[in-house]
């Protein structure tokens, strides 16, 4: 009999018909007279539930289906006699496809996410990391909608890369070099590597992403990109998603513009589509879960210079507020901990800070006449501090040399990316937002590593 995916069984009024669900067993409880199995099978944060009548089943087989077994059940699907589901299976035929022993590491509830990070391979299993897939998914598609919708095209920028997007130079490096040989010869000659010359993955698209929007108008690439930065906190991967939009004749308040209503409709599209997973995290991980994404599509986002964001936290430090990182005044960079305190205790709604120094941002960001700050538009988030990374670009190719120049930076691998400045520039922008960081939101886990299926952290790269 085909298969019913357990969300459409629990839909159906279909009662008195003979159905099959398959799944993995959450719980079985037996007595003497009645058996009751929950069965997933990741189509719905719900369980379906299976009533055995123990008589008519070999005692043998019913004891084996313990808790992550695996199983194929056929019976009559009923309107439920308790109250806490719709529908239940009244079972004709039990299949066991896969026992579960009893060491399954999954088994006990309300293990920590720590231990579960372990055992990254089976806590998808889990009704948590459950839901937080099925949301991750559902923003991929509402991001590739949002774009789509808007007239912007899906472009495909490389993953390996002779550049430093950023110029930060935290590169993986990507070689067939023989490192041990390398070693012993104390000399590396990357004529002979694969693409004779040095290479890396990528931190970002963005530059390729300049060369599509100043030909097509507007595009965005939605991929993964990779950071060798050895920072161990819960808002950083070694490797993560981003999506990074990128448009021609944009200025600084239209991209701020493009950067809240694009959040928002992210936000949105979880509400609307992924009710049950969300209702399910508001209470098993954070109460207040749903009133904080409602919030963030009812408020206008504060859009706030750095210069007049470095006066509010100073006049905090000195009004009593204990930081734990040192404000050092105009020209450092935010830690989170300044960034969620403008957020959330100042302006208790999501910030968008603009024109950064110089010195602390990238170097193709567009130069204010005062010539200490940059248009850099950052937007700053309840819970997570920085959630997209976005500025107006420097379309002038001297200025933008002159600033490669002072930074040290190796020109000549920009040259194909300062020939659009060359041949036809024009004014634009685009920006960065870190999808495990939207994730994190959306869904109010904590920690970075449980929003994606198998985290690279340092020293981590399993499974
Ligand atoms: O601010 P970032 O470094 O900006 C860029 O990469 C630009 N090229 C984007 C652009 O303008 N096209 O990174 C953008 C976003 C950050 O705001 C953050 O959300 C996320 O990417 N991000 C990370 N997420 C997880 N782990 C990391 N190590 C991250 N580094 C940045
Ligand atoms: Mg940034």
């Amino acid at each position: 009999m085909k298969r019913t995916k357990v969300v459409d069984a629990l839909r159906s009024t279909d009662f008195g018909k003979d159905i099959t669900v398959k799944g993995w067993v959450r719980t079985h409880r037996s007595s003497k007279v009645v058996d009751f199995i929950a069965l997933n099978d990741g189509s719905t944060i719900k369980n379906i539930q299976i009533v055995a009548d123990p008589a008519k089943f070999d005692a043998e087989i019913l004891k084996s289906i313990t808790t992550g077994a695996c199983i194929s059940v056929m019976g009559v699907l009923v309107e439920s006699q308790g109250g806490e589901q719709a529908v239940e299976v009244q079972c004709k035929d039990i299949e066991v496809y896969g026992l579960c022993p009893g060491d399954y590491p999954m088994q006990k509830k309300g293990q920590s996410f720590e231990y579960m990070r372990q055992y990254a391979h089976l806590r998808l299993r889990t009704n948590t990391f459950g839901a937080v897939m099925r949301i991750r998914h559902n923003m991929a598609i509402a991001i590739h909608k949002y774009f789509h919708e808007h007239g912007f095209y899906y472009f495909h920028t490389p993953l390996i890369t002779a550049s430093d997007a950023e110029g930060a130079g935290e590169m993986f490096q990507v070689t067939t070099l023989d490192l041990d040989r390398v070693a012993k010869t104390g000399e590396v000659v990357y004529d002979r590597d694969f693409f004779g010359k040095r290479t890396s993955l990528t931190v970002s698209g963005q530059l390729e992403g300049e060369l599509g929007a100043t030909a097509l108008g507007a595009i965005y690439t939605f991929g993964p990109t990779f950071r060798a930065e050895n920072s161990n906190t819960p808002r950083h991967l070694a490797e993560f998603w981003m999506i990074e939009p990128e448009v021609a004749f944009i200025d600084k308040d239209d991209l701020m513009d493009l950067e809240e209503d694009f959040i928002k409709y992210c936000v949105r599209w979880a509400l609307d589509n992924c009710k049950d997973d969300l209702e399910f995290l508001n209470k098993m991980i954070d109460k207040t879960l749903l009133q904080t994404l409602e919030s963030v599509v009812s408020k206008d986002f504060v859009r706030l210079p750095y210069t007049e964001g470095i006066n509010i936290l100073q006049e905090a430090a000195r009004n009593g507020r204990q930081f734990e990182f040192p404000l050092t005044g105009w020209g450092m960079d935010l830690s989170s901990e300044h960034e969620r305190f403008l957020v959330e205790e100042h302006f208790k709604r999501p910030v968008i800070m603009t024109d950064y120094p110089r010195e602390i941002k990238a170097f193709y960001m567009k130069k204010n006449p005062d010539g200490r700050t940059m248009q850099g538009t950052d937007v700053l988030f309840p819970r997570i501090g920085e959630i997209i990374g976005g500025s107006v670009r420097e379309e002038n190719g001297e200025k933008l040399i002159a600033e490669i120049r002072a930074r040290g930076m190796e020109e000549s691998t920009y040259s194909w990316y300062l020939d659009t400045r060359k041949y036809g520039s024009c004014p634009h922008g685009g920006f960065g937002l870190g999808f495990e960081r939207l994730i994190l939101f959306i869904t109010g886990m904590q920690n970075i590593r449980d929003v994606i299926p198998f985290p690279r952290t340092p020293k981590n790269a399993e499974f």
